[in-house]
């Protein structure tokens, strides 16, 4: 079983978006046996939420269900219980950085260049911004979970 980390900072905007979108592409893989998928915030102001609800209703438009999730912060012991870290942009990279125990560093890279999307390496924050920020959310997220899904059938992740 690989477990994987998505990170941003509320958990309740893009870290939710791509556990969402990446859980769906797994079990559309045939892989949710091998491949476990959680997603968290730095911060801790939005604990026990559903995600905001533009992203639940940006994500429904393509399929995929997010209101059943719920905001959870980045616990100490998750830095040795996930095999793959990936945070959504650099602060977020940088805060888990500095949280992270030195043995478990390499566990933690920035999402989008990780999952081989060369377009940007930040899934912009789309919190204050409309709606338009909520879909290029998704259009990245979809395109590191297609990739990151391919690597897994070919065990080369
Ligand atoms: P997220 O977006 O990190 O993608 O979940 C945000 C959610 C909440 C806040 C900032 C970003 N906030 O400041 O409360």
């Amino acid at each position: 079983m690989k477990r994987i980390l998505l990170v941003c900072l509320g958990n309740i905007c893009r870290s939710p978006t791509a556990h969402g979108v990446l859980l769906g592409k797994i079990e559309d893989a045939g892989l949710s046996g091998s491949v476990e998928v959680q997603s968290a915030g730095t911060g801790m102001w939005h604990v026990g939420e559903a995600p905001d609800v533009r992203a639940i209703e940006a994500a429904k438009t393509r399929g995929y269900d997010l209101s059943g999730l719920r905001a959870q912060q980045v616990q100490d012991g998750d830095f040795s219980r996930f095999d793959l870290i990936l945070a959504m942009d650099y602060s977020n990279y940088d805060e888990l950085m500095i949280r992270c125990p030195e043995e478990s560093k390499s566990k933690i890279n920035l999402f989008l260049p990780f999952s081989g999307v060369s377009e940007v390496d930040e899934v912009p924050d789309p919190y204050y911004g409309g709606a338009k920020g909520f879909d290029k959310v998704l259009d990245l997220v979809e395109q590191a979970a297609d990739n990151l899904v391919a690597r897994f059938t070919e065990r080369t992740l």
